[in-house]
């Protein structure tokens, strides 16, 4: 499987073998078994038919050929969403925006994300969490299981939520912004023109939500530490403009999008590991009492919790929450030797490189020794892709890390996570890598 040289710019290459399949862009459950079954019958990159495109599909497997992708080439090429909805809903927000546009808006969400203002953040997971483990403490106490997917959905709302619009502040806006139209953002993708006219339709509502929201908070004193305050005050540096309304509606709307199922996903992932392997839930237990004793988990924690992260690190490359990273060639280029036509989609697809044997010894091994300093540094940079790479990666990649630490610390301070049934490999396409069957866990209260 190993690639075949790359060629200079200028020059013509072949076409990658033809899987003599039809891909649906709609991707139905039992996609991404295909892929991985076709990645071992063609490797690292083929083609396959898209239906309803005359454009074919590229599906891409090594490191070598993502890093052309997502790096080096990337100006060829720009993002695709699976979902056609979201073209509809996200207007000219970070998700869909492309060109020298695209790149200052990048600049002025990334300080959102980090440093300071992710640490500010991140207060809000504290209630987040507390609010959860209330309902699984009773859990501990009855006996009675819980299901995954459903409560790390509402977790990672509830927190998305409280960031962005600050619960506290605004609190009785929250329903119809979130509840309805996330919700149904993360329902699976379906050919209905009565259900997509609805999810325009409430999507209009939720605009028409946040714009009341920004209209109220111009006229307060006191606003509150949230995202929405942030990028109402947030100013180009170059030219000192701020963002209109529409366009932080447009961001605020990609931020939830980006930031909702895409978390779940990680987490749900994330006990499941942990609670099939006692020797790692052992070390996360033994960790998050040494690192935070009889505190409350905050961010000032997050930093020493190295053992933990690297079991998020790893649930995050058996399970990547967006297994297909998605682009359209718009000129000619190339990935290796191979031709890339105008208009070919190219799917660089994480959940196939993060097994590629050659840069990953018995991928299906649950092994969080692989993210330590040494085995990280000795890597190729895109042999590990959860949040992409390049010009267009992810922008919450240390907001969602800390997220996550701040959850799995709360709870494996008092909580054993063990697991019933369900698992996160029986997968349908979506924007996020979601497993159809639930997952059911067992709560224990440590002794
Ligand atoms: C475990 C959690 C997350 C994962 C695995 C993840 C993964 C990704 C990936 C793979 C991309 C590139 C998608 C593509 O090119 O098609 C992306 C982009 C993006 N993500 Fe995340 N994400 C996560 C959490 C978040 C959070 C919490 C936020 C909110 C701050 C966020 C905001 C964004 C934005 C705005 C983009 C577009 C960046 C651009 O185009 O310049 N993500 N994410």
């Amino acid at each position: 499987m190993a690639p075949q040289q790359l060629l200079t710019r200028g020059e013509v290459g072949a076409l990658p073998p033809h899987a003599g399949l039809e891909i649906d862009l709609g991707l139905l459950p039992g996609t991404l078994q295909r892929l991985v079954e076709l990645h071992h019958r063609y490797g690292d990159i083929y083609r396959l038919a898209t239906r309803g495109a005359a454009a074919e599909t590229y599906v891409v497997a090594h490191p070598n050929y993502a890093q052309q992708v997502l790096s080096t080439h990337h100006a060829d090429y720009r993002r695709l969403l699976l979902d056609g909805r979201m073209s509809l809903v996200l207007g000219n927000g970070l998700l869909m925006s492309e060109g020298s546009g695209q790149k200052a808006q990048r600049k002025l969400l990334q300080r959102c994300f980090h440093g300071e203002a992710s640490a500010g953040l991140l207060r809000y997971m504290a209630g987040c969490n507390a609010k959860l483990l209330e309902r699984w403490r009773a859990c501990a106490r009855s006996g009675e299981s819980i299901e995954l997917t459903r409560d790390m959905l509402d977790l990672s709302l509830d927190f998305n939520l409280r960031a962005v619009f600050s619960v506290d502040a605004d609190g009785g806006m929250l329903d119809d912004v979130g509840a309805q139209f996330l919700h149904r953002l993360t329902a699976p993708v379906r050919e209905d023109t009565r259900s997509n006219l609805l999810f325009v339709k409430q999507a209009k509502r939720a605009r028409a939500r946040i714009a009341e929201l920004i209209a109220r908070r111009r006229v307060r004193f006191d606003r509150p530490f949230d995202v929405l305050t942030m990028l109402m005050d947030a100013r180009h540096r170059d030219n000192g403009d701020a963002m209109s309304d529409q366009q932080i509606i447009d961001e605020i709307l990609s931020i939830l999008m980006a930031g909702h199922e895409t978390v779940a996903t990680a987490l749900k992932s994330i006990w499941y590991s942990i609670s099939r392997d006692p020797a790692v839930a052992q070390a996360v237990h033994e960790e998050v009492d040494r690192v935070i004793g009889s505190a409350d988990p905050s961010v000032v924690h997050v930093g020493s919790l190295q053992y933990t992260k690297t079991v998020i690190q790893e649930a995050l490359r058996l399970y990547p929450p967006i297994w297909v990273i998605s682009h359209m060639a718009e000129v000619a280029s190339r990935i290796g030797a191979y031709h890339v036509p105008a208009g070919t989609i190219v799917f660089v697809c994480p959940y196939l490189v993060h097994r590629h044997p050659e840069f990953w010894l018995e991928p299906e091994i649950f092994d969080p020794g692989r993210f330590g300093p040494e085995a990280v540094a000795g890597r190729h940079s895109h042999a590990y892709l959860p949040y992409a790479r390049g010009p267009r990666s992810c922008i919450g990649g240390e907001l969602s890390t800390h997220e996550m630490l701040l959850h799995v610390a709360t709870v494996a301070r008092e909580l054993k996570v063990v697991h019933v049934d369900g698992a996160p490999g029986d997968y349908a396409a979506g924007f996020a890598l979601r497993s159809q069957t639930p997952i059911h866990m067992r709560l224990e209260t440590r002794t």
